[in-house]
């Protein structure tokens, strides 16, 4: 008996060390004086933790969130004696508000350098009043919709970053079989499908939106944060019965035995936010601080291309509000300026 438990400790150990090992650190210090910051989901998890150490460094932030933040800003201030923390609050379920959130962003604030589409649900099952399936459109289609309404913004503040919280989810997707599941609730056997596929989604917008984006001073980048313990988790994994919470449950003890902390959660992100190393770095999916293997549907342009035009359409962009014509509209005030 002592032989076993003392094994199982050894081996508790090992692994906890190798884990720990693996975990990669930022290594930037930029300051980050003059340089604004968006966070959506801002107020929780990994999206409060980089606001703060984006916080501490200089930068202005503003926060985006379905609940009010102001107590948490409040307690920001205090905490990293910067004055420059703001919050808004925007449903990421109503394309009305993240429309309208983006006309008062761009109203109040004359910069933006750094946009961290963060904000997410586990599990939303509900169509919304967009029609379109809740998981998706909070994870993914509103994001694509928030990043277009900001884009003009971004370029001119150039350089500037955009960064996707995607997931390790994302590499079990049906994104393949079924080309952006928009508007129809999948059977919940699988509850991660939505959220898998919007995080697939995710990539695939930060894919297309590079080379896009190519030569503007904005670079777009995706990466997963790895295992970490937050209420997400909770929402993905929450099934009554069933094979799959053999799987779950091993998962949350796994979590629980050897996840990261939300500060070593927080890592790659800040990396992609802060490192000059980074700088002209974009279209990739990064983990532990690097870049590594796309989900597989990423590898698929035809795919991919299909899902941008769909959800272009889904999220109703004008014409003017698509890539091409942001970048249209931009070249045209450029030369007029020239001519002036
Ligand atoms: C990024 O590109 C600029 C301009 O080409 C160059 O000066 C800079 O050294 C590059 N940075 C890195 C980290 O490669
Ligand atoms: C995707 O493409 C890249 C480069 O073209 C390759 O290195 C990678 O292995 C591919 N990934 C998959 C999953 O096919």
């Amino acid at each position: 008996m002592l032989y076993i438990i003392i094994s199982l400790i050894g081996l508790y150990c090992v692994t906890k060390y190798v884990v720990y090992k693996t975990n990669a650190r930022c290594k930037s210090y930029v300051c980050l004086m003059g340089k604004t910051a968006l966070i959506t989901g801002g107020n929780s998890g990994i999206g409060l933790e980089l606001a703060k150490s984006l916080a501490c460094r200089g930068c202005t932030i503003i926060i985006a969130d379905k609940n009010d933040a102001s107590s948490t800003v409040k307690r920001m201030i205090k905490e990293t004696h910067n004055p420059n923390i703001f919050c808004e609050t925007v449903d990421f379920a109503s394309f009305k508000s993240v429309r309208k959130f983006a006309e008062e962003f761009k109203r109040k604030y004359d910069k933006l350098h750094i946009l961290v589409n963060n904000a997410g649900v586990g599990y939303l099952p509900t169509i919304t009043e967009d029609g379109l399936e809740g998981t998706m459109q909070v994870n993914y289609f509103s994001h694509f919709l928030l990043t277009h309404l900001l884009l003009e913004l971004l370029i001119k503040s150039g350089p500037s970053r955009i960064i996707y919280t995607s997931s390790l989810a994302a590499y079990k997707t049906n994104l393949l079989k079924k080309p952006l599941v928009g508007n129809e609730i999948q059977p919940d056997v699988q509850q991660y499908m939505p959220y898998a596929n919007s995080k697939t989604a995710g990539a695939i917008m930060s894919k297309i939106l590079s080379k896009k984006l190519r030569n503007t001073g904005v670079t777009t980048n995706v990466y997963h944060p790895g295992i970490i313990y937050t209420n997400i988790f909770n929402e993905i994994y929450n099934l009554p019965f069933g094979l799959d919470l053999i799987y779950v449950n091993l998962l949350k003890l796994w979590t629980l035995l050897f996840g990261k902390n939300i500060e070593e959660g927080i890592q790659t992100m800040l990396h992609l936010t802060t490192s000059d190393e980074v700088e002209n770095i974009s279209g990739e999916y990064f983990a532990e601080c690097r870049p590594v293997w796309q989900p597989k549907p990423v590898n698929n342009t035809i795919i991919c291309e299909d899902i941008w035009t769909l959800s272009e359409e889904y999220v109703k962009l004008t014409p003017d509000e698509k890539v091409e014509g942001v970048l249209k509209n931009l070249s045209v005030k450029k030369t007029e300026n020239d001519y002036l």
